[in-house]
C-alpha cells in the first residue's frame, strides 16, 4: 500500500514524539513492503510564530491532499496566561478538525497488567479495564457562538447539537461496540442541559437498530466518579465533545500516564492520529517525554487503512517496551536514562527484528553490553 503521510509536529514535546512515530512507521513499511511518504508542515504556535496564522492554508491543503495526518501537539504557555490573546494555537487544531469534517474522535484507554502499580489507584479496581472513549469532536461548547460583552464582563459560550451530530458519531459508537463487549454507555448532563436530553432522544432510537448492544447512561457528574471507582463496567463511553475532553484526560490515570493515550479523529474524508496529550512545554527537548501515544497513534493509523497485521505489530512493540520496562520517567521514575529516543529505537528494532531485539535491547541498546 502506498501513504501519504501530512506530518503536523506541532509545539513542545510534539516534533519529538512525532518523531518516534514516524521511525516506527518506517520500519512498519520496510517489514511490510508499504511506501509511506511523510510532509512536513507548521501549526500551532510555532505556526503563529512564523506567519501569524495557527492554521495556515498550506498546512490546511497538505492535510486535504494526503490520506492521514500525524499529530504532534499544540499550545505554548505564553498563550495560556494571556486570555486577551486573540490568536491562540489551539485555535489551529480546533480548525482543523471542523474544516476536514472530523467529527468522532476515538480514545482507547487500558491498565496495562505490568503498569497497575503505576496508577494512582487501586489494582484491583484497575486490573482488567479496557474502556473507548467515542468523543464527539466538531460540535457543542467548543464551537458554538462566543460572545464577550462591550464591557468585557459577561461572557458565553453556546453550546449547540443537531440530531445528525450526534446520529453519526453514535453509529460509530455502537458499531465498535459490536466488536467489543456489546455495551455503550452515554454520559450526558440530561437532568440540566436541553442538548443532553437531545442526545438521550437520538441514541435512545439509534440503540433500536443495534438490539444485542446494551446501552446505559451515567450523568457527566457520575460518570466522572465511576471512572475511578469502578472502571471495568464500561466498554464505549460515547459523549459530547467536552465531557470527552474532560473524562478522557481523567481516564488516563487508570493506564498510570497520559503518555500512553492515543487517538483517531476520523469524518467522512479525513483522518488524523494524535496523542491525547498537550504539548508539554516544560520537557521539550529534554528526551523525557513518553512517545508511546503518539506511536499507538500510528498503530492506530495503521488500523484506519486496515492494516491490522501491522498495527499489532506496533501494538505488540510498544507492549514489550513497558513489559521490559523501557519506559521514560512518567512511568519509570527511577529510570532516568532512558530517553524518548531511546523508546522509539527499542520499538523500531522489536518491529524489525523482534527475537533479537527482545533477546538483546537491555544490554545492547542501552550500553551496558558485556559483549564488548
Ligand atoms: C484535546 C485537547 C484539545 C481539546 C485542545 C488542545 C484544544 O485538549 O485534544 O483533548 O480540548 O480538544
Ligand atoms: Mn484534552
Amino acid at each position: 500500500m502506498k501513504l501519504n503521510i501530512a506530518v503536523l509536529p506541532g509545539d513542545g514535546i510534539g516534533p519529538e514524539v512525532t518523531q518516534q512515530s514516524i521511525k516506527v512507521l518506517k520500519a512498519i513499511a520496510v517489514e511490510f513492503d508499504h511506501t509511506i511518504v511523510f510532509k512536513q508542515a507548521d501549526v500551532g504556535a510555532i505556526a503563529i510564530d512564523k506567519s501569524g496564522n495557527p492554521l495556515p492554508k498550506d498546512t490546511l491543503n497538505l492535510c486535504k491532499e494526503s490520506d492521514a495526518i500525524l499529530f504532534g501537539a499544540i499550545g505554548d504557555p505564553k498563550y495560556d496566561n494571556d486570555p486577551s490573546a486573540k490568536v491562540r494555537p489551539e485555535q489551529g487544531l480546533l480548525e482543523l478538525r471542523k474544516s476536514l469534517g472530523l467529527f468522532a474522535n476515538i480514545r482507547p484507554v487500558k491498565a496495562y497488567q505490568n503498569l497497575l502499580e503505576e496508577s494512582p489507584l487501586k489494582t484491583n479496581i484497575i486490573e482488567g479495564t479496557d474502556i473507548c472513549i467515542y468523543r464527539e469532536l466538531t460540535g457543542g461548547i467548543y464551537f458554538g457562538e462566543k460572545k464577550l460583552s462591550e464591557d468585557g464582563d459577561t461572557a458565553s459560550d453556546l453550546c449547540t447539537y443537531t440530531r445528525n451530530e450526534i446520529e453519526r458519531v453514535t453509529h460509530l459508537a455502537f458499531k465498535a461496540a459490536q466488536s467489543r463487549k456489546n455495551k455503550v454507555t452515554l454520559v450526558d448532563k440530561a437532568n440540566v442541559l436541553e442538548s443532553s436530553r437531545l442526545w438521550r432522544k437520538v441514541v435512545t432510537e439509534i440503540a433500536k437498530q443495534y438490539p444485542e448492544v446494551e446501552l446505559d447512561f451515567l450523568f457527566v457528574d457520575n460518570a466522572a466518579m465511576q471512572l475511578i471507582l469502578n472502571p471495568k463496567q464500561f466498554d464505549v463511553i460515547l459523549t459530547e465533545n467536552m465531557f470527552g475532553d474532560i473524562i478522557s484526560d481523567e481516564a488516563s490515570v487508570i493506564g498510570g500516564s497520559i503518555g500512553l493515550l492515543a487517538s483517531a479523529s476520523i469524518g467522512e474524508n479525513y483522518a488524523l492520529f494524535e496523542p491525547i496529550h498537550g504539548s508539554y512545554p516544560q520537557a521539550k527537548g529534554k528526551g523525557i517525554a513518553n512517545p508511546i501515544a503518539s506511536i499507538l497513534s500510528a498503530g492506530m493509523l495503521l488500523e484506519h487503512f486496515g492494516l491490522q497485521e501491522e498495527a499489532n505489530r506496533i501494538t505488540e512493540a510498544a507492549e514489550k517496551s513497558l513489559e521490559l520496562d523501557i519506559t521514560t520517567p512518567d512511568l519509570n521514575s527511577d529510570n532516568t536514562r532512558i530517553s524518548t529516543d531511546n523508546v522509539g529505537d527499542f520499538i523500531e528494532d522489536f518491529i524489525l527484528n523482534p527475537i533479537d531485539t527482545n533477546f538483546n535491547y537491555t544490554n545492547i541498546h542501552l550500553g551496558q553490553s558485556t559483549i564488548i
